[in-house]
């Protein structure tokens, strides 16, 4: 009975045993389903987000190329504005420099002009020729002797304006130099060598003959010191002539280069032609005059005063 007994008990241990294994299988078949199922949706799931991701990263990277290209652009821009900003800010500086430069020259031209004139004798470019006086005791600031070199009678004593000489001088040596005889017959005459010229010219020809080629005492630019009488060898030492000379037809050609115009050309207003008598003007006026195809005397004395300045130059 107890043999039996066991036995059953085995048995009824062994059905429990079975069935906790059963369990058991069914539990790891359900446990295998669920850990499959689980991981195909989560690689599913890992799938999905990583397409998610990718386009998401292929998005965000877009936006980043493309803020980047914006960013780059508004560097660019900001540089282009800053270089323009800059350039304008220098055009401006240079200008306003420019201004006080040209004004400083402006100044410094005019204080150099005005120093120019107050050492200018103003009767240097005046109209004399019977239009204005110069009183006996004008005569001009310093006088140097012309060479003997120079003069066609080497026994006188010819003087001129020390300022004016060097042109003279520069003008007889480029006359010399070009093969031409060039000498001077008269230069500065004073307010009394003229009186006496004048007298014995009306004693010979009588006053309305030397009218014509003689200027009262006063009224010649010979008392300026700036004026010369010009003479050539082979006419007999005589100025009658002087217009048929090579000598004549090469100072029309030069001698305003030097400054030197004729004062009394044919049909002037005020004494016969006289070929023979140049006025120192200064370069500019004389080229002027020669290039416009003018007469000193035709010439309105205020248009004639602005040359003053530059007389010399
Ligand atoms: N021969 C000129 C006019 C003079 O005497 O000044
Ligand atoms: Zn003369």
């Amino acid at each position: 009975m107890l043999k039996i007994h066991i036995i059953k008990n085995f048995f009824e241990k062994m059905d429990r045993y079975r069935m906790a294994v059963d369990f058991l299988i069914i539990l790891l078949m359900i446990s295998t389903v669920f850990i499959f199922w689980f991981g195909f949706t989560t690689i599913k799931n890992l799938n999905i987000t990583n397409t998610e991701l990718g386009e998401k990263i292929s998005l965000l990277e877009n936006k980043m190329a493309s803020t980047t290209v914006e960013i780059q652009e508004n560097i660019a821009q900001t540089e282009t504005s800053l270089a323009q900003a800059l350039e304008e800010e220098a055009r401006s500086r240079e200008q306003q420099l420019s201004g006080v430069q040209d004004k400083v020259g402006t100044i410094s031209g005019t204080v150099t002009d005005l120093e120019k004139l107050s050492n200018t004798d103003p009767e240097l470019l005046q109209k004399y020729s019977k239009v204005f006086f110069l009183n006996e005791h004008f005569a001009p600031a310093k006088l140097v002797e012309i060479p003997n070199e120079y003069k066609y009678y080497e026994s006188r004593v010819y003087q001129l304006h020390d300022k004016v000489w060097p042109y003279l001088n520069s003008m007889l040596n480029s006359a010399k130099a070009s093969g031409i005889d060039l000498y001077v017959y008269s230069a500065y005459r004073s307010f009394n060598t003229q009186e006496a010229l004048k007298g014995q010219y009306t004693v010979i020809y009588g006053a309305g003959t030397a009218n014509q080629f003689s200027a009262d005492q006063g009224y010649s630019e010979h008392q300026l010191g700036t004026t010369v009488d010009l003479i050539t060898t082979g006419i007999g030492g005589t100025l009658a002539g002087f217009d048929d000379t090579e000598t004549y037809n090469w100072l029309l050609q030069n001698a305003h280069k030097f400054g030197f115009t004729l004062s009394y050309p044919k049909n002037n207003g005020y004494y016969i032609y006289e070929p023979w008598h140049w006025r120192f003007v200064g370069v500019q006026l004389a080229t002027d005059l020669k290039n416009q195809n003018k007469n000193f005397y035709d010439m309105n004395q205020r248009d004639i005063d602005e040359y003053l300045v530059n007389i010399f130059d």
